[in-house]
């Protein structure tokens, strides 16, 4: 399809946050354009009917419209929403977790309105970011969307200020160790990515994911780092060998101080280690626990199955209302830190098991009153919504990070559960992703 230049009105935004506008023949997709505004378009990329395009002028604005904050909105792609009122990005999210939700189970739901974030800027508590050289000069980018090219980017607004300024010392001492920043397509180089988790106590663990683990004067490069900033209690190594575009690797080497943060939610403290996973914004950790719990409406008889568990942070904030909590988890190293959190935070009445969530529930023979599952992105199976079925608890609590996923996998408890609230918490300011916690009831 040649580039063709034509005048379009935006209709409304796609489940990316792109504008969709449509003419007799195609349905086109773009970036940082609103409903209602009329725009001249290029179009970039064609495949069948759908087509991406760009904007070359918007000729009338939304009352929608802000500034994005961000220096490079236009050219990194993460904060897709970052040009829309953040109300407005609220609203954007509910109606998305709405309709997917009427597309997958054809059930027409009341959602509640989005909860917002209480930090909107600097909340991210986890970075990872890979690197690039330019002119001999190490630096931190972010790969533009659908494509292999790294922006360079000095700093990035949604990530924990402390965080940034790392960056900054870890690519002088890079230059100054004068170690190798890894090429994905030559795969030559080491230094892979950065990964740096921020407590809400403003402590941090710095991961460096390199090729190979032989990082000539690796534990003086820690200590230097640590000397900038105290606020380091730990630096490890993770070894990812492979020719992937997964981030970490299975070998990590504690390199100096702990391999792991420590951070308080509710009064429980948790340890997390660098490749266990954490939900990346700290100020809405309790707003969404405290959500699936209040609609759990726990008693004190209740056996609740935590699948999905991480490190144990929402079976052990929920311990105290009920008779017996299992915490089911695939990840070694986040079993780890959830039993060592049972045993910090002294919970008698939690057990954790390192088993695929599918596969545990589908031979349990457990009776559970509740079962709360936290999948990651890509959800749940089918085959656990049936075993999940057949233990017939009294409610399900679903908390999903995606809303595709989500409808999908609610379309599996039907009819014999009924999706009774959709509660979209906003965990992702100014990205088009959002966190929803649904209660089902057994009908
Ligand atoms: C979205 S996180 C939720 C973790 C925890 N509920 C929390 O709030 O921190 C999803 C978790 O599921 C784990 N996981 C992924 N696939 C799994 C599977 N098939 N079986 C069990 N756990 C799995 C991941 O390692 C991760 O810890």
């Amino acid at each position: 399809m040649s580039k063709q230049i034509n005048t379009y009105t935006c209709l409304s935004l796609d489940d990316f946050g792109k504008g969709i506008i449509k003419d007799n023949k195609n349905t086109f997709f773009v970036d940082n354009l609103l409903p209602g505004e009329k725009a001249q378009i290029e179009t970039t990329f064609n495949y069948g009917k759908i087509t991406s395009a760009k904007v070359i002028s918007l000729i009338t604005k939304s009352k929608d419209r802000v500034i994005p904050k961000c220096k490079y909105f236009s050219l990194c792609g993460g904060c897709s929403l970052m040009h829309l009122d953040y109300k407005k990005q609220l609203e954007y999210k509910r109606n998305k977790v709405k309709n997917l939700i009427h597309k997958f189970t054809n059930i027409d739901i009341e959602v509640n309105d989005t909860i917002p974030s209480s930090d909107i800027y600097n909340f991210r508590n986890k970075i990872q970011k890979p690197l690039g050289v330019s002119k001999g000069n190490p630096y931190f980018g972010y790969y533009q969307e659908s494509s292999h090219k790294l922006i360079k980017i000095d700093e990035c607004i949604i990530e924990s200020a402390l965080s940034n300024k790392i960056c900054d010392t870890i690519l002088k001492l890079i230059k100054k160790y004068k170690y190798n920043i890894y090429n994905e397509d030559t795969y030559i180089g080491n230094i892979r990515h950065i990964l740096i988790k921020t407590s809400s106590f403003l402590k941090c663990l710095v991961t460096i994911v390199t090729k190979d683990e032989n990082l000539k004067g690796r534990k003086e490069f820690a200590k230097e780092l640590i000397s900038y900033h105290p606020e380091i209690e730990g630096v490890v190594l993770n070894i990812n060998k492979n020719k992937t575009n997964v981030i970490l690797g299975q070998k990590e080497i504690p390199i100096y101080g702990k391999d792991f943060i420590k951070d308080k939610i509710f009064n429980y403290i948790f340890t997390i280690s660098s490749s266990s996973f954490y939900q990346t914004n700290s100020s809405m950790d309790e707003t969404l626990y405290r959500k699936a719990i209040e609609l759990a409406s726990l008693s004190k008889d209740d056996r609740v199955l935590d699948a999905y568990c991480g490190t144990g942070t929402i079976g052990i904030s929920l311990s105290s209302k009920v008779k017996e909590v299992i915490g089911i988890e695939n990840n070694p190293s986040a079993i780890k830190d959830a039993f060592f959190n049972k045993k910090r935070n002294n919970i008698n009445n939690i057990n954790f098991i390192l088993d695929d969530a599918t596969n545990y529930i589908n031979k349990t023979d457990k009776r559970f009153d509740v079962i709360i599952l936290d999948p990651p992105r890509k959800g749940t199976t089918k085959e656990f919504v049936l075993a999940c079925k057949k233990i017939k608890p009294k409610k399900i609590i679903y908390i999903s990070c995606d809303p595709v996923t989500l409808a999908r996998d609610l379309k599996y408890f039907l009819p014999e559960y009924k999706v009774e609230v959709v509660q979209p918490i906003d965990m992702f300011p100014h990205s088009y992703h959002v966190e929803t916690v649904c209660l089902l009831t057994k009908k």
